[in-house]
């Protein structure tokens, strides 16, 4: 994250996961009808139904919270006490893993695997819990790779953590980056399931920091006290936009989709080109996560920074050296020369 909010631009920046700002000037709503203070003490009713609405759920099963990072915050922090295991995929979004360990938590890892398409696989999942596992936390796209997780996956995951006893987590936050046939959340699978999800990567808008967690009422309950700690009160103008923002989702998702797509048509064409990168190639999500056949990603990446003004993000920040993640869906210009500057830095580069 410090690196992300430090170091990753550039003037060709592939080091992105969410899509362009949605322009303020282009959500059609009336500025006068923002209030700054509401009467929203443990959430804002509109926004919990609209949120309820949208995700085919009840509006009790619903905690508001500021973007998925402080979702994945109340939630995990919410289940595990210091010393509970906790299955965490592997390679995994940063910020997960560091909240468990902020947590205390016993954390181990099953792997996901590049030959397999980085699916996860239930037989690993199986052999990693323990009775001491209290919590399974898989990301659904999963960041770094795209992949995506069917519903039969996950079903055989919930069955291996209810066997012991344990919740599993699942951030969405890239799942409606699937834009056809979007999948339905996995908060439907059962009550051992826990959702994380908000608005900020596949709609644009992530300034409003509109964000939440399902879950089942009494758990849903002890996060909003949670909150209670670092959330007095929310902001209110970004609840009134969040509601705006879902009333014209269509309109959002509709301009990212148009540049997410034209960017995954050059980067097929761009991967197929290349001999010195192997990569699972997804037909949805932001990111894709290329293996550097020769050579050292974090050199290779520096040279790319420096003579062709070309991001990416080092493998090395979801714990695979070797790999580098590029971003879709912000500008197909620049998508465009960032992946020809790629290659020609691949072309110059020595094993
Ligand atoms: C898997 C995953 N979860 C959560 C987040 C943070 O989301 P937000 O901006 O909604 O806090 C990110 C951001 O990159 C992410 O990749």
């Amino acid at each position: 994250m410090h690196w992300s909010k430090t170091q990753s631009r550039a003037r060709f920046n592939l080091a992105t996961s969410g899509v362009a700002p949605f322009p303020f000037r282009e959500l059609p709503i009336d500025a006068k009808e923002l209030e700054i203070n509401g009467d929203d003490s443990y959430g804002y009713p509109p926004l919990q139904q609209t949120i309820a609405t949208h995700q085919g759920v009840d509006a009790d099963c619903v905690v508001e919270s500021a973007g998925t990072s402080m979702a994945n915050h109340l939630a995990m922090a919410s289940i595990i006490e210091p010393g509970d295991e906790v299955l965490i995929e592997h390679p995994a979004y940063g910020p997960i893993l560091d909240t468990a360990q902020y947590l205390q938590a016993n954390v181990k890892r099953f792997r996901r695997v590049e030959v397999s398409g980085w699916a996860i696989d239930p037989a690993e999942v199986r052999r990693c819990i323990t009775p001491k596992t209290r919590l399974i936390v898989i990301t659904n796209l999963h960041n770094p790779t795209s992949a995506f997780t069917p519903e039969h996956v996950l079903r055989e995951i919930g069955d291996i953590a209810r066997s012991a006893g344990a919740l599993v987590l699942v951030d969405e936050v890239y799942l409606d980056a699937v834009y056809d046939d979007t999948p339905r959340t996995s908060f439907h699978l059962g009550p051992n399931f826990v959702v994380t999800s908000s608005l900020t990567k596949i709609y644009g808008v992530s300034g409003l920091r509109c964000g939440w967690i399902l879950a089942q009422p009494d758990i849903a309950w002890k996060m909003r006290r949670l909150n209670d700690l670092y959330s007095a009160t929310p902001v209110h103008v970004g609840q009134l936009l969040g509601v705006a923002a879902f009333k014209h989702l269509d309109l959002l998702r509709e301009r990212a989709r148009g540049i997410v797509e034209a960017d995954r048509k050059l980067l097929q064409v761009f991967l197929a080109e290349q001999s010195n990168i192997s990569a699972v190639s997804t037909l949805w999500g932001t990111t894709s996560f290329p293996r550097l056949l020769n050579g050292n990603a974090d050199s290779f990446l520096q040279r790319l920074r420096t003579e062709f003004e070309t991001s990416a993000v080092p493998g090395r920040f979801f714990e695979m050296p070797d790999h580098f993640r590029i971003g879709m869906g912000v500008n197909t210009e620049m998508f465009a020369e960032g992946v020809n500057r790629i290659s020609r830095a691949l072309a110059t580069q020595i094993a």
